[in-house]
C-alpha cells in the first residue's frame, strides 16, 4: 500500500480532465479513474427523478452496485456489476443528471467508499471534483484544471461536430454554467481545488501543453524540486 501513487485531477465540466488523466495516466503506466463515470451510472440507473427518492430507497440500490477496475491509462476499464460502463452515459443530459444525484450525501459516501477501496488497491490518477480535497486527500500530487464556460463549451462542440453529432453552442454553454453552478455549490464536496493543488488554467493551452505542465508537475514533486 505504501508504494501506491495517487495523482488527482480536479476541475469543472468540459476542461479535458479525462483526456488528460488518461494520458498522464499511460504516461505513469497506472490505471485512471474517472470518478465522473461513477456519478453518471448512478444516475443513469437509477434514472431521472431518482435524486428525489427517499434515502432508504437510493441506499437499498446503492447496495446492490460494485464497481471494478482494470487496465491502464487509456485502455482502463471501470465496470459496475461486472459490465464496462459504456457510452451510454456520456451525453449532457446524464451529465446533469450526475449532477443531480451528486448533490446528495447518501451517493456521495457510497462512492466515496468505493473511490478510497479502488484507491488502496491501485495506484491511481483519479478525476472528478472532490478527488484532492475530499478523498486523496493526502496524494502527494494535485491539479486543478480549469478554463473559462465560453472555452469549454468551444471544446465540446467540437468533440460533438467531430462525432458527427448535433450540437448548439449557447445550449452547451448554458448546460456547462449550470452544472458548474450546482457543482460549485451544493453542500457536501463542493467543486474547489485542494489548497495543496496546482492550478492551471488551460483557456489559452493546447492539449500538449497541459500535458507537458502535469507531466513535469509530478516529475518535479518527485525528485522532490
Ligand atoms: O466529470 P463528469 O462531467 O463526468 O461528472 C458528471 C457529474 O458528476 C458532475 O457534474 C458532478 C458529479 N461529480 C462529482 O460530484 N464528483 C466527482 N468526483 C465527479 C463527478
Amino acid at each position: 500500500m505504501a508504494d501506491l501513487l495517487i495523482v488527482t485531477i480536479d476541475g469543472p465540466a468540459g476542461v479535458g480532465k479525462s483526456t488528460m488523466a488518461k494520458q498522464l495516466a499511460r504516461h505513469l503506466s497506472i490505471p485512471y479513474l474517472d470518478t465522473g463515470a461513477m456519478f453518471r451510472s448512478v444516475a443513469w440507473k437509477l434514472g431521472e427523478g431518482s435524486w428525489e427518492w427517499d434515502e432508504g430507497r437510493i441506499q437499498a440500490e446503492l447496495d446492490t452496485f460494485e464497481y471494478a477496475l482494470s487496465g491502464i491509462g487509456e485502455d482502463s476499464v471501470l465496470s459496475l456489476n461486472g459490465t464496462p460502463i459504456g457510452n451510454e452515459i456520456r451525453t449532457e443530459e446524464v451529465g446533469m443528471w450526475a449532477s443531480n444525484v451528486a448533490t446528495l450525501p447518501v451517493v456521495r459516501s457510497f462512492l466515496k467508499k468505493a473511490q478510497q477501496d479502488l484507491g488502496a488497491r491501485f495506484s491511481l490518477v483519479a478525476e472528478g471534483r472532490d478527488m484532492g480535497t475530499v478523498i486523496f486527500p493526502d496524494a502527494p500530487h494535485k491539479f486543478f484544471l480549469d478554463a473559462t464556460v465560453d472555452e469549454r463549451a468551444h471544446r465540446r462542440f467540437k468533440q460533438l461536430q467531430a462525432m458527427n453529432k448535433p450540437a448548439d453552442l449557447n445550449e452547451l454553454k448554458e448546460q456547462i454554467a449550470k452544472r458548474d453552478h450546482q457543482d460549485r455549490n451544493r453542500a457536501v464536496a463542493p467543486l474547489k481545488a485542494a489548497d495543496d493543488a496546482t492550478t492551471i488554467d488551460t483557456t489559452d493551452m493546447n492539449k500538449e501543453q497541459v500535458f507537458v505542465a502535469l507531466k513535469e508537475g509530478v516529475a518535479c514533486d518527485t525528485t522532490g524540486n
